[in-house]
């Protein structure tokens, strides 16, 4: 049986290589069997980045063209801006009526966010609310899976309680309970051998060319303790260990490769090379696709209208229940 599916993305610069390894590829697959709808949600980056604005607009489209890139189709699933599907955030609205304030103050993601960005001023309304939003976001679609990362369980778990609490008020089946879909995210590192993140600037972007990304990866650490090529090294403590389990397909290259560290029969730039060979095996047909993408402005353009429209269609189907069920006079314009 075909499921509605919403996940969501903030457009906060270009996509890397561990957005691919884990989001996006299972989005890929899901786009196959499911009725899919992914939002590049701008709102939401907003809540953090209201003070940097400028940027959002090419980031929307940074992530667009990731996405197409990697090989979502604007044939087989719902790509769109949240900002274009206004319902978003009059759902929002109409969700903060029952969201008690308790709920958002304990959110642990809210905490720790607050901590991690000392840097920016993020003691707002919005910032606080920013939960309501995601909920609304995928109880507009009446969306059954999401899938996320574990990062994100305290918000699924608040749009559950939240589906609940309005049901409870204003009506049973009037919100669908989502489930989470928690994605398999392998281990990624960066070139600085931390989780690979943009903020960290240690990312392989998906947009990078091959030189570029070359460069990167030849200068990345390695086992520590491998200083010398004559130095027998651990796969286990180097960081371009990880991205051979992650990227490269060859299980017998793989053992070789382990093999050869643990005995200094290889050094870490031969390795490195290997690694490279198979990113850019599987990056050639992504890049050629972007370049595609990039150079047809009206086709994004286009992209995005399609999949508002369709979000639209079913966004208005959700409202147009909630207006009676919530005492309100239905509109008589849309
Ligand atoms: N909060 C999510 C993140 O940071 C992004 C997001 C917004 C989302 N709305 C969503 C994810 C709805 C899933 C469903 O990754």
């Amino acid at each position: 049986m075909k499921k509605r599916v919403f996940s969501g993305m903030r457009p906060t610069g270009p996509l890397h290589l561990g957005h691919m390894a884990g989001a996006l590829s299972n989005w890929v697959k899901l786009q196959e069997q499911h009725e899919c709808f992914y939002s590049i949600v701008d709102w939401h980056a907003l809540m953090s980045n209201y003070m940097e604005a400028e940027n959002t607009r090419q980031y929307c489209y940074d992530v667009l063209m990731d996405w197409l890139a990697v090989g979502l189709d604007p044939e087989k699933c719902s790509i769109f801006v949240q900002s274009h599907v206004p319902q978003h955030a009059e759902l929002c609205l109409a969700l903060s009526m029952i969201t008690p304030l308790g709920w958002l103050y304990r959110n642990p993601t809210y905490k720790e966010q607050i901590e991690n960005m000392q840097n920016k001023d993020l003691s707002t309304y919005a910032f606080l609310g920013y939960p309501v939003l995601m909920a609304a976001d995928i109880l507009l679609y009446r969306a059954e899976l999401v899938p996320v990362g574990e990062d994100q369980s305290a918000h699924l778990e608040l749009s559950r309680e939240t589906v609940r609490r309005f049901n409870n008020f204003y009506g049973e089946g009037l919100l669908v309970e989502p489930q989470p879909l928690w994605t398999a995210t392998p281990k990624v590192p960066g070139t600085d051998g931390r989780k690979m993140s943009k903020s960290y600037g240690n990312s392989l972007d998906i947009s990078e060319s091959a030189e570029s990304m070359w460069e990167k990866l030849r200068s990345m650490v390695t086992d520590p303790a491998r200083i010398k090529r004559t130095d027998p090294g651990e796969p286990e403590k180097c960081p371009v260990w990880d991205l051979q389990k992650v990227f490269n397909p060859d299980a017998e290259e793989l053992e070789e490769l382990a093999h050869g560290c643990r005995t200094a029969g290889i050094g870490c730039v031969d390795c490195k090379k290997k690694l490279n060979v198979h990113i850019q095996t599987m990056m050639a047909p992504i890049h050629e696709r972007r370049v595609r993408y990039t150079k047809n402005q009206k086709l994004l353009a286009d992209i995005l209208t399609h999949g508002a429209e369709t979000a639209s269609k079913a966004a208005r189907v959700t409202m147009e229940t909630l207006y009676p069920a919530m005492g309100l006079i239905p509109a008589f314009n849309r």
